[in-house]
């Protein structure tokens, strides 16, 4: 067995290395001759629109970016773990505190898996959560206003990657650990790890009027490493589904220590029978702190608050409430088809891809028929809960999507391709080459009830020679296939930002009727904004300096101000007056240790600014607004710290 694995492993390694350095130009020529037929499949002629959004996650930008398809054009990057020069998100005052954390203010982090809200199994449109994967955090995004409006840190968590899937009717958003750890946490040996680290899987609650988010509970499972999941639907509902690597408990050289187990497992966690446990009462509180953050669109402000407890769930407490499934070679992907009947394994280290069936698994636990357990776990046995094995002749699968006609595809990471097959008769359909080493893919609506199955993009981890070089860093690639054939259809390439992990996708009709064009300055609530010019003014308190400023095209009031001194802290404290659609205004100050601010219409932001030198100091509008946008500027006439000006401010006379 042993010997076996290393040669996998060594076959990895030159599989690797082909496609780090092998040109498979030969190959993608030869597909610009079927350019022409593909050309009007994704064309999308000037002032048409697309059919699909694609929310593809930023990875490390720490952000989510949103496309259309089949253009493969890009609409926005919305703000989420990062801070973002673009809008001022995370160097406003009113959006700094989306980014604190029990570790303090961290203004990035790894951003992998998007998953819209539904309901009944089906796409809704409301919300889009992503995980923040290393510092452990999940964000719920509004898709009426595409702004980040929560971000919850995850306690007890490290390397949240099994993140961020939801149930069905938006119940829960899920928040596995990839990394196990100490709970809590505190000094020991490392290699003290085996039976004393500990796997959190955290179900938090969705409030389904606001969304709100809130950890319900903390399942604590054995120091595995949890690497993906997705909740069980229709038939499965009720149950969600976790691959775990590293059975073997390894904390060092992971490569080959945690590749020793022909088999981990998938992790079948009811749910529903935990939450009826905790609802009577059980479960048991545990001390945490961790930062809960929600933006209110009201005060176009957000708010941090610690929270201090967590309520944690052992799962040997709770019976029929966790099950191991043996899944062969260090599972990464755990997908679950539309009928909720069949769930997929996709062992990283194996050609074939295992998939159960949730009918057998629900026989062989009514039959109690297990094989041994796992720190107290049944774990059940492999053939009696097995539904096929599709013999893919790929190598290293690691993610499954469906069309909604019986059909599932796949992504082979060490073959670079995607591999269409049959759910039931397990036969492989068509195979196409991806450019190159591709990880996981997106049909719109893939991962519900109702997939809308007419593209799949395929996430490519390795660019190369796609695309007119940029030097040595180049921007990870997507690639559009038709799959509405018997064979899929390469039709286009494009570039994406950052490093998209996972993506999700909904038809364009779904959510531009409700896409927000303004914020109503009367129903702004803003405690610093001016909702008519006359309010405008500037108070002092001590060295705070807080300037009530409008904008409308093309000028601020005020856009004159003296009495400041040098040792102030002067706040900006802008609101736009425009109430037309797509008229922001942008804000920037000389030598603000901090970004532009760029405020939408009937908004209020605000930044702050510590002059350092008597001067008369010049701000301007960024953000080309009409005909007289370079007329759009004031000064500040900052003096000496002892002066004696007093504060006061002006517009024309
Ligand atoms: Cu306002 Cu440019």
């Amino acid at each position: 067995m042993k010997k076996y694995k290393y040669q996998l492993i060594a076959l990895f390694g030159s599989a690797l290395m082909f496609t780090g350095c092998g040109n498979q130009n030969g190959e993608s020529s030869s597909n610009s001759a079927l350019a022409s037929n593909n050309a009007e499949k994704v064309y999308v002629a000037p002032g048409e629109q697309d059919e699909f959004y694609a929310f593809m996650s930023g990875g490390y930008s720490g952000n989510l970016t949103v496309y259309g398809l089949p253009s493969g054009r890009m609409f926005k990057e919305i703000p989420v773990f990062s801070q973002f020069a673009t809008s001022g998100y995370g160097y406003s005052e009113e959006t700094k505190p989306m980014l604190n954390t029990s570790f303090g203010f961290v203004p990035w982090d790894d951003s992998h898996h998007p998953d819209i809200s539904q309901s009944k199994g089906e796409l809704d449109g409301r919300w889009i959560f992503i995980n923040g994967n290393n510092t452990p955090r999940i964000a719920r995004i509004s898709l009426t206003t595409f702004e980040t409006e929560e971000i919850i840190e995850i306690p007890n968590s490290a390397g949240n990657h099994s993140s961020s899937f939801i149930t069905e009717n938006t119940e829960y958003v899920v928040a596995g650990t990839r990394f196990s750890v100490p709970v809590p946490q505190r000094d020991m040996p490392i290699n003290e790890y085996k039976a004393n680290f500990k796997g959190a899987l955290s179900f938090i609650s969705v409030d389904p009027e606001h969304g709100h988010m809130d950890i319900k509970f903390q399942l604590m499972m054995p120091g595995f490493n949890y690497d993906l999941s997705h909740p069980g639907r229709d038939k499965s509902h009720g149950w969600f589904f976790f691959t775990t690597y590293n059975t073997e408990e390894a904390n060092s050289l992971l490569e080959v220590n945690a590749s020793q187990n022909d088999k981990d497992f998938i992790a079948a966690v009811n749910w529903k029978v935990i939450e009826e446990y905790v609802n009577n009462g059980g479960g048991e509180l545990m001390p945490a702190n961790y930062a809960h953050n929600v933006y209110d669109e009201s005060t176009h402000t957000a708010t941090s608050t610690m929270k201090k407890e967590v309520l944690t769930v052992d799962p040997l407490k709770v019976p029929g409430a966790v099950y191991f499934l043996p899944t062969p070679k260090s599972p990464h992907g755990c997908d679950v088809d539309p009928t909720g009947q069949y769930i997929i394994g996709n062992g990283k280290l194996s050609a074939d891809l295992t998939v159960h069936s949730f009918d057998r698994m629900i026989e062989a636990i009514e039959g109690k028929k297990f094989d041994g357990e796992a720190y107290g776990i049944p774990i059940l046995k492999f053939e009696d809960v097995l539904a096929g094995t599709v013999k893919s002749g790929g190598l290293g699968p690691l993610h499954t999507e469906f069309d909604g006609k019986g059909n599932a595809y796949t992504t082979f990471f060490i073959s670079s391709e995607v591999v269409k097959w049959k759910l039931g008769t397990w036969e492989v359909i068509d195979r196409k080459p991806t450019f190159y080493s591709v990880g996981h893919l997106m049909i719109p609506g893939g991962n519900s009830r109702k997939p809308f199955g007419k593209y799949v993009v395929a996430m490519n981890k390795i660019t190369k020679d796609r695309y007119l070089p940029t030097g040595p860093e180049l921007e990870h690639s997507a690639q559009l296939y038709d799959i509405t054939g018997d064979k899929m259809e390469l039709i286009y390439d494009f570039p994406t930002h950052g490093e998209p992990h996972y993506a999700a996708g909904i038809p364009a009709e779904l959510l531009a009727p409700k896409s927000k064009k303004i914020y109503r300055l009367d129903e702004n609530k803003h405690p610093y904004a001016v909702t008519s010019p006359d309010g405008a003014k500037v108070v002092r308190e001590g060295n705070e300096v807080h300037i009530y400023m409008s904008m409308i095209r093309s000028h601020f009031t005020p856009d004159n101000i003296e009495g400041v001194k040098v040792g102030d802290k002067v706040y900006f404290h802008i609101t736009n007056h425009e109430q037309d659609f797509d008229v922001p205004h942008g804000f920037a100050m000389i030598g603000q240790n901090t970004s532009e601010l760029l405020i939408m219409p009937g908004q209020t932001k605000s930044s702050v600014w510590e002059p350092k030198k008597p001067g008369v100091w010049p701000f301007y509008c960024t953000d080309f607004c009409s005909a007289l946008h370079q007329e759009m500027q004031g000064y500040v006439r900052v003096s000496p710290a002892d002066s004696n000006i007093e504060l006061s401010w002006s517009l024309g006379d």
